[in-house]
């Protein structure tokens, strides 16, 4: 959570600023503010709510005259301190001359605060970041790189922080990290430092990751990297593949709307170079040492959200297929249950952004057991993808919008692919039910596009159950965690109450909140537990519930029993997840957008859970 950007070059800075943090602004948005170094004497402008609103204090300002250099911002999801303009960061010292920006948690504020007070440090907020500024100064000795480091070293907790100073002989900043991310983007005779890849990529695609107890001091010319021990890392710039434009709107009302039809794009991208000429699949080589898999007795998947969802998918896939044990857990409760890692098993951690904290922190201690680990992720560099021993990256280009949508089918198509690459080397399955499941996925990306092409059904479908305020969601076997999936899109983007069920379980308890203003989404597709299904959408009628099906096109009975039927294409049961994902992705877009809703911006939410 947070985004932080920081620029140092010829550019009129608080344009650099503003426009990085738009950019990251799904990181968080309470509030937001900048620090500018304006020839040696600093300005301060934050603000309550969007960036669009301080990107006008800062028109009618003017803090700078064009020949500013140097400056950092900073857009907030609150931890310490409620949301308001004396909490907003950058945060500063006593004497106004060192500015922080800060994404992560200080764990012992309360006791530096504590200490500095007791030293005569006056403190203006609430938040746990403004001890940084404080300690800085404390130890500020006419060398900015030292008093951070000093800084950190009496902190606990996490960070990815920048840090700008009018002292000196010139202007620079300083950047830290540990947890959170941090890139610096390298431009010519400039030089970015960013919470995440899309805020640089108007600029420049050449960057450094740091990587944790790692500082970075960076001048309009240079970038200095260093470890804990102040030694120099000598590590070459990486080239971003991304482009500016993948992290624009192009033409669509919002990023999720962009992100959902892109998807046939992003499958595609997840398949391209996995599978081979004779339709096997060839993820061996990124998969490091696939001996280990081959002789995997035991999985476990992590994941939180969306990408908890795609786990619980890909342990129906590769159970089905490789015929391994799986076990899923949510990763912010694997931690805490002293969790049993056998020998010769494997930890896959499913994450979109690679930063999400409770997962990475479930996979440090599988690490730490013995597992074998697997990332699959969609951003290249993350945290998680440095800490796995390997990565399946899913491809699915920058996901902007709040609500994961593109990244959790691409993710469901590299566990498919995952679970084909272990049946085969597991020799579970003949070659030619292998490539009978690899032919099937190539046809993915043109069966969501026919769903997208009804694009216009849903949005109708929708416009009649805006104004609903409970829904139940209900599937069975591999199309349950879809379900669950579905109801997670509804409730957080309109913050409709609605929830998913396996649909055996109904009878148990969910059954009672049935009546006619109870709208049920049932996920009907024709495979082995149809009739079941079928049973559960009599049970919903005769109690005056009403059913919206999403079924398999042909499927008349279900027509005639469900109040509204949405087909999607006739397809094998382990492909039917992505695909009836799809209109539920867009049936929660349209309700929400009909509600006035912020649809990439959620309220209380962040794109990236970089704390727990
Ligand atoms: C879902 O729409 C959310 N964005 C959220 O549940 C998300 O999937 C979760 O926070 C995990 O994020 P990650 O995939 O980046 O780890």
């Amino acid at each position: 959570m947070c985004g932080i950007v920081g620029y140092i070059g010829n550019r009129e800075v608080s344009g650099v600023l503003v426009d990085g943090l738009k950019r990251l602004e799904y990181r968080g948005y309470d509030s937001c503010g900048v620090a500018i170094i304006d020839e040696g004497r600093p300005k301060v402008i934050r603000s309550v709510g969007r960036i669009g609103e301080l990107e006008e204090k800062i028109r009618q300002t003017n803090p700078t005259d064009g020949s500013v250099k140097c400056g950092i911002g900073h857009t907030r999801w609150a931890t310490h301190g409620r949301p308001s303009e004396t909490n907003s960061h950058p945060h500063r010292d006593c004497t106004g001359r060192f500015y922080v920006a800060h994404n992560g948690i200080i764990e012992n504020y309360l006791y530096l605060k504590h200490r500095l007070m007791g030293e005569g440090h006056a403190f203006a907020t609430e938040t746990d970041t403004e001890v940084l500024p404080h300690l800085i100064e404390s130890y500020y000795a006419g060398d900015l790189e030292e008093a951070v480091r000093r800084a950190l070293a009496d902190v606990e907790g996490v960070y990815g922080i920048v840090v700008v100073s009018s002292e000196g002989d010139g202007p620079k900043i300083v950047a830290a990290r540990n947890g959170p991310p941090l890139v610096v983007g390298m431009g010519s005779g400039e030089n970015f430092v960013a919470s995440d890849v899309p805020a640089l990529l108007p600029y420049t695609r050449n960057v450094v990751f740091l990587q944790d107890g790692e500082m970075a001091v960076v001048s309009s010319d240079s970038v200095q990297v260093r470890n804990s021990h102040g030694e120099c890392m000598c590590r070459p710039a990486e080239t971003i593949s991304w482009t500016a434009e993948m992290a624009e709107k192009e033409g669509y009302a919002h990023f999720m709307l962009k992100e959902i039809h892109e998807q046939p794009r992003a499958v595609r991208d997840t398949l391209r170079g996995r599978i081979g000429a004779n339709d096997t699949v060839t993820l061996s080589p990124e998969l490091h040492n696939p001996e280990i898999l081959a002789g995997v007795e035991r999985l476990q998947i992590v994941g939180m959200g969306t990408s908890l969802h795609a786990a619980q998918v890909g342990k129906f896939l590769i159970e089905s297929l490789a015929r391994v044990p799986v076990e899923i857990d949510n990763a912010s409760e694997f931690r805490y249950r002293d969790p049993i890692i056998a020998p010769r098993s494997l930890l896959i951690g499913i994450t979109q952004s690679g930063e999400t904290a409770d997962t990475l922190a479930a996979m440090k201690e599988a690490r730490e057991k013995g597992a074998y680990l697997l990332s699959i992720c969609n951003v290249v560099g993350s945290q998680a993808a440095r800490q796995s021993d390997a990565v399946l990256y899913t491809h699915a280009g920058p996901e902007i919008g709040v609500a994961s949508t593109k990244a959790f089918t691409t993710q469901l198509t590299a566990l498919y692919l995952l679970a084909l690459e272990l049946a085969q080397l597991r020799g579970t399955m003949p070659e030619y039910e292998i490539q009978r499941h690899v032919r099937q996925l190539r046809d993915v990306p043109d069966q969501i596009q026919k769903i997208l092409d009804q694009d216009q059904a849903i949005a109708e479908l929708g416009a009649g159950f805006s104004q609903y305020s409970d829904f139940l969601y209900l599937a069975r076997g591999i199309n349950y965690p879809i379900a669950m999936e579905g109801a997670l899109k509804l409730k957080e983007i309109s913050y409709i109450h609605a929830e998913g069920y396996a649909a055996g379980e109904m009878k148990h308890g969910p059954i009672a909140l049935i009546d006619s203003e109870m709208p049920v989404v049932v996920l009907a597709p024709q495979d082995a537990v149809y009739r079941k299904t079928m049973g559960n959408v009599e049970e919903v009628k005769v109690r005056d519930g009403i059913v919206i099906a999403v079924a398999t096109e042909g499927d008349r009975e279900i027509s005639q029993k469900a109040d509204y039927t949405f087909y999607i294409p006739d397809a094998d049961p382990l492909v039917n997840p992505i695909l009836s994902t799809i209109p539920l992705q867009l049936f929660a877009y349209y309700i929400a957008s009909l509600r006035g809703c912020d649809v990439d911006k959620p309220r209380n939410l962040a794109k990236s859970v970089t704390v727990e």
